[in-house]
């Protein structure tokens, strides 16, 4: 066969095993319709492990726990890092329910995104902590001061103008806005403690300040890299070679998860060839040759 001809063949061989090495890979590129990548990963080995045991894929849904419970993940934002998600036990405009709150792992490498707006529903006015005067925020004074957000009050008669909040049947004042700088530093929202029954989260107006309708229920969350916040270099080489960021040891050493499922310490570009430490299958092996001496063949011919 003239060189021309070789390569076709190759090609088309290359060509029909392909889509079982893709499937082969163990680290997923996506979740159901979410795309994955650094930090999160598919499972255990994929991604950051400070990441993974919090944010895993089952069933095609990416899914976030924390001791409050699983939440569903929306939307990621991978340029500003904010992990978008939603709380089946949260009250909105369309749907009021009651719920224990929300709270984040005092360890988990997340923290509330500045948009975040929480108000708390159906509030103990005399038995709640946010109503009782205290020596910091009561200043001795016999009058209650809720810790709540002075300009929340706004929030609270747009929340119930919606039906479902409204048919809750409790006075107003019952509502309380929360920033998350005022939830400490365990990120802890926990509605038995605060004597309510319900909350309300949203992070965004949608454009649309006075329509609550409209507003973006849910939590949004801020993650980080590192301290730093640097995308890892040898995560991002892996990325572009169609790899998956994984760990493996004792010492959760970087890895590169290549379609054809061999680990690798760098890119996927040769991970056939110089696959390090790890054994791929011998067939893997092979494929992987296969497909590369194609490559190379339409690229001389
Ligand atoms: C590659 O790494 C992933 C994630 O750590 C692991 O699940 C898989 O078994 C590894 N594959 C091989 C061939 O070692
Ligand atoms: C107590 O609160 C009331 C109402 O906010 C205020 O008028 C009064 O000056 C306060 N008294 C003290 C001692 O802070």
């Amino acid at each position: 066969m003239k060189p021309k001809c070789l390569s076709i063949t190759f090609l088309c061989i290359s060509l029909i095993l392909l889509p079982t090495l893709i499937s082969s890979q163990s680290c997923q590129r996506t979740c159901g319709n979410q795309h994955l990548k650094y930090p999160f990963g598919s499972g255990p080995g994929c991604g950051d492990p400070r990441f993974q045991p919090y944010v895993t894929c089952s069933q095609e849904k990416l899914t976030l726990t924390t001791h409050t419970g699983c939440y569903t993940i929306t939307n990621i934002d991978y340029n500003s890092q904010v992990l978008y998600i939603t709380d089946p036990s949260m009250s909105t405009c369309s749907y009021a329910q009651p719920s224990k709150g929300f709270g984040l792992d005092w360890n988990a490498p997340f923290s509330f995104h500045d948009g975040n707006v929480f108000a708390l529903l159906d509030c103990s006015i005399t038995s709640s902590p946010i109503y009782k005067p205290d020596g910091l925020y009561g200043g001795g004074n016999s009058t209650l001061v809720p810790l709540c957000d002075r300009e929340g009050a706004s929030i609270c008669s747009l929340l119930y103008s919606c039906r479902p909040i409204s048919m809750l049947n409790t006075p107003i004042s019952t509502c309380c806005v929360y920033t998350p700088v005022d939830l400490g530093p365990s990120f802890e929202m926990d509605l038995q403690k605060l004597k309510c029954t319900s909350y309300s989260g949203f992070y965004s107006y949608n454009g649309q300040d006075s329509n609550p309708q409209t507003w973006k229920y849910g939590v949004a969350l801020k993650y980080k890299f590192s301290i730093n916040n640097d995308y890892p270099g040898a995560c991002a080489d892996c990325e572009r070679s169609n790899g998956v960021c994984g760990y493996t040891g004792d010492y959760n050493s970087f890895i590169c998860n290549c379609p054809g499922g061999v680990n690798t310490t760098g890119n996927c570009f040769f991970s056939a060839y110089w696959n390090n430490g790890l054994t791929p299958l011998p067939w893997q092996t092979g494929v992987w040759l296969i497909y590369y001496l194609a490559l190379i063949l339409v690229w001389i011919s």
